[in-house]
């Protein structure tokens, strides 16, 4: 490894603008609004996996002390904004609708009492009576039932299975368990109707906007009615991209006992109330000319579904687009099983697909006896592959440089179970991803007071990436201001309109906004004179000077037209070092190294932070976590952070997230690219690959737990 290898050409970049408020406590979630006349709720879940409610015995738990209401679908007031629309089996699930059991744990009751004890022990004495029916949970033991998706058809460029005529060609088939997007802050609504037509909503949300017309369609209010407030939200991964059914759920229990509610999901509802990626079974042809030229991929997957919606995902879209290619044919299914519906969790489907195409890639190597990366290189696609556009920017061949050269690849033999170090085997591994580069619109209000603060203003949540910091980065460049003296304010509804946090696009989406509110607001000083040339203006004085209280605009910045003409995506790759022990079969990930083309890095320590998750979380999906069902109840087995593993500080080495820092220049003003979801995209398999350069044996079904090397 090569210690000098930072970043260069990256700045140091401000600190978390909330993180003093993080860390001292002072950050308020949406479980932690005490308000006046609060109730509290716990959720029942069905204790079978299919079949029809035909009674809830609530009396138990309606007498017991505290309590307020206990909602069941029997005696439940309706939703206004249930009637009209898609019901379940074919939409979202709605708590209280009907009397179907589509999956275990699928919530049958809402206890409200007077204080959250009293409501845990209330739930504890609902029960409940089921005519069963046969379940099904098992993705392998159905991949014969798999459909192809809302009209969907397989995807073929050039000759069908083209791969199967290449002198090499490799054949395997990989599973990917299902995995929760699980953050350490618990899904949490509190809900407090000010009105009849009126309501205050503090939940967890990566969407504030969609949120607030969510809870409106559903109570029938007009969106101004609706308040969502989310300032701070604890990591989301995809999980909270959803207005979820507890959510309305909540809602709905404060119109009943006509006090606000909280309901804070216990650990063990997280795994059955918001989502996780979907278990995936794919397999993988590919074929190669002898030196090393693809001549067809094939790339085949079949994921779970619930038995109400039919939750798909871009598994096998990449695979169309990585690698320079003549034939390349894609199938995607999903079959529907008795569990709940799955959420698109970072990397959605690109980090499945990934973990299987840069595994086989990685087998295609050894069977051409060619270096992973000069494989690569020797397919690297210089236009897009499917649209023939050129890209808006794509510096992936410097991506490979950097981490090859951190990481210490020369050290590498092509030669599995040839390295040993510290009594372990020794082995590297790279794997590589992409996702798409995305802007939409987004409008910010910027403010200079009086004083000589600049307040920024957007409604977007930040679940964690460091939002707020790096809108205050882009404002302090333009406006030639120290961070102390920007204020930022989100995650509120009665903000100016933006997104849903997610799909690796809010810097760029807000960010251009507050770029261009930025240099609107600095034109405006620039007319009033004295602002426009100087690199530290004295905003304060030229309002003083001027009489002014303060200035505003507020601007709405929309997607860049030109980008039509270019094919835009980030790129990553990942390099991975391992040791395994011969005697236990366990592997422990040594260096870890992960690299971004993701355009301009807009605010360098948080981006490096997250790049650093990113790699953690694929980690994780390579050597720990797995969702287990046990098939005869079709009930979880490992709903709990004890037995599902996400990878603690002792599993994680030495790692470092490195930036080629090139501006893309079409995409926005920044000249950033996103790189939430390709930080995750393609981890798996580097660990994977780098298992098998140790030991010799290829794991084709995550995790890597130890037994599957022994
Ligand atoms: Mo996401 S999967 O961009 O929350």
């Amino acid at each position: 490894m090569n210690e000098k290898i930072k970043n260069p050409s990256v700045p140091a970049g401000f600190d978390r603008v909330d993180g003093r408020l993080k860390v001292t406590g002072r950050a308020k979630y949406s479980a932690e609004y005490n308000i006046k006349g609060l109730t509290y709720c716990v959720m029942v879940g069905s204790t079978v996996t299919k079949g029809t409610l035909t009674a809830v015995e609530t009396k138990k738990a309606e007498n017991a002390p505290g309590v307020l209401a206990v909602l069941t679908y029997f005696n439940a007031p309706k939703v206004p904004g249930y009637q009209g629309d898609t019901p379940p089996p074919k939409g979202p699930l709605r708590l209280f609708y009907n009397d179907q059991i589509y999956f275990n744990g699928q919530p049958i009751a809402l206890v409200v009492a007077d204080t959250f004890e009293r409501a845990l022990f209330a739930a504890s004495l609902v029960t409940a009576t089921y005519e069963k029916s046969l379940h099904q949970t098992n993705l392998e033991a159905n991949l014969a039932n798999g459909f192809l998706p809302n009209n969907s058809k397989d995807n073929i460029r050039g000759q069908e299975d083209g791969y199967k005529a290449a002198p090499i060609k490799i054949e395997q088939e990989y599973i990917l368990p299902t995995e929760v997007p699980n953050p350490m802050e618990l899904h949490a609504t509190t809900a407090r109707w000010d009105a009849d037509d009126k309501i205050t909503i503090w939940t967890k949300t990566q969407g504030i906007k969609a949120t607030q017309r969510n809870i409106a369609t559903a109570f029938k209010l007009p969106p101004d009615n609706v308040h969502v407030i989310a300032p701070f939200v604890g990591g989301a991964f995809g999980s909270a991209l959803r207005t979820w059914p507890h959510e309305i759920a909540a809602a709905l229990a404060a119109k009943v006992v006509k006090q606000p509610v909280k309901l804070v999901l216990s650990r063990g509802d997280m795994f059955t109330s918001v989502g996780y990626r979907p278990r995936t079974w794919q397999k993988i042809g590919l074929g190669a000319s002898a030196d090393g030229k693809l001549v067809g991929i094939s790339h085949e997957a079949i994921g779970q579904t619930s038995a109400y919606e039919n939750f798909t995902e871009g598994v096998v879209g990449s695979s169309q687009l990585m690698y320079a290619c003549p034939n390349v044919t894609t199938r995607y299914k999903i079959v529907s099983l008795n569990v709940n519906t799955p959420t698109p969790m970072r990397g959605p489907g690109e980090a499945t697909g990934a973990y299987a195409l840069e595994s086989a890639m990685d087998e295609l190597s050894y069977a051409l006896n060619i270096d992973p990366i000069e494989l690569r290189l020797r397919n690297y696609a210089d236009t897009d592959p499917a649209s023939g556009k050129p890209y808006s920017s794509k510096y992936l061949r410097d991506a490979y440089k950097l981490g090859a050269d951190w990481i210490g690849w020369s050290a590498r033999s092509q030669k599995p179970g040839s390295g040993t170090e510290k009594g372990c085997l020794a082995g590297y591994g790279m794997g590589a991803g992409m996702f798409g580069a995305y802007r939409s619109t987004a409008t910010v209000t910027a403010r200079m007071t009086a004083d000589g603060i600049l307040v920024l203003q957007t409604a977007v949540t930040d679940i964690g990436p460091g939002t707020g910091t790096a809108m205050a980065t882009i404002a302090s460049e333009i406006m030639g201001l120290p961070e102390n003296k920007i204020k930022i304010d989100l995650g509120d509804s009665s903000l100016p309109p933006s997104p849903t946090q997610g799909g690796s696009s809010i810097t760029s989406t807000v960010g251009s906004a507050v770029n261009d509110a930025c240099k609107e607001l600095k034109d405006k000083f620039s007319q009033l004179g004295g602002a426009g040339q100087a690199d530290k203006p004295d905003y304060a004085k030229i309002l003083k000077d001027h009489n002014l209280e303060q200035l505003e605009v507020t601007t709405t910045s929309k997607s860049n037209p030109e980008m039509s003409k270019y094919a835009g995506y980030s790129w990553s790759v990942h390099f991975i070092k391992v040791l395994v022990n011969p005697a236990t079969g366990v592997v422990k990930v040594d260096k870890a190294v992960s690299v971004a083309d993701c355009g301009h890095v807009v605010s360098h320590k948080t981006t490096r932070s997250q790049m650093i998750g990113g790699t953690i979380m694929g980690i994780g999906m390579a050597l720990t976590e797995e969702v287990v069902i046990d098939h005869r109840y079709g009930r979880l087995v490992n709903n709990n952070f004890a037995d599902y593993h996400v990878p603690v500080q002792a599993d994680i080495p030495q790692c470092e997230a490195l930036f080629v820092n090139k501006p893309d220049p079409y995409l926005n003003p920044m000249g950033a690219k996103g790189m939430a979801e390709i930080a995750t995209v393609g981890v798996a398999a580097a660990v994977a690959n780098a298992v098998y350069n140790a030991t010799g044996k290829r794991v084709r079904e995550m995790p890597i737990t130890p037994d599957k090397l022994v």
